[in-house]
């Protein structure tokens, strides 16, 4: 049993696989992202999941994987966007070092704009994006250990205010 040295949380989009990789390769560790590990054990996109079994299923099978990566896991470990809802993974957060990476909606929208490989965001973007942000902005706040703030910032620049923040 281990626990990872640092987990990231926040929207889809905001850059959790580019800045964990960065992170993991300055922190000299191994960079895992339960999005991808999804992928690989159900030989499936996200997308594929959504559509065939339903966003409750992908829950189910999302809380699974991210308890397993947290158990398994000891490097950089970023969390699917939504990976928070489930409150008993929250609770597994508590006592790791979490940092929230957090964007406003407007950047939320230029980054993503109409992605069809996102399933939340296929319609109207701009209202499931206000939507998402206040259901879940003190979620992240909650399991986080640091947040950074994102907007208007290189993937390089995050990566450095995330190493200063912890
Ligand atoms: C989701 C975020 C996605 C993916 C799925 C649902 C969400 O992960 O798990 O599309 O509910 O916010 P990323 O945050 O890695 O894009």
């Amino acid at each position: 049993m281990t626990a990872p040295l640092l987990v990231l949380v926040g929207p889809m989009g905001v850059g959790k696989s580019t800045v964990g990789a960065l992170l993991a390769e300055r922190l000299g560790t191994a960079y895992r992202d339960t999005d991808d590990d999804i992928v690989a054990e159900q030989g499936r996109t996200i997308a594929e999941i959504f559509v065939e079994d339903g966003e409750d299923a992908f829950r189910a099978i999302e809380k699974r994987a991210v308890r397993r990566a947290l158990t398994e896991h000891d490097g950089v470990l970023a969390l699917g966007g939504g990976a928070i809802l489930d409150a008993d993974t929250r609770a597994l957060l508590g006592g790791v070092r979490v940092v929230y990476l957090s964007m406003d909606v407007e950047e939320a929208v230029r980054r993503t704009g109409l992605n069809a490989a996102r399933p939340l965001l296929a319609v109207n973007p701009r209202k499931q994006w206000r939507e998402l942000m206040e259901a879940r902005r003190h979620l992240y706040e909650g399991v986080a250990t640091a947040v950074v703030a994102t907007d208007g910032r290189t993937p390089e620049e995050v990566t450095q205010a995330a190493l200063d923040a912890l």
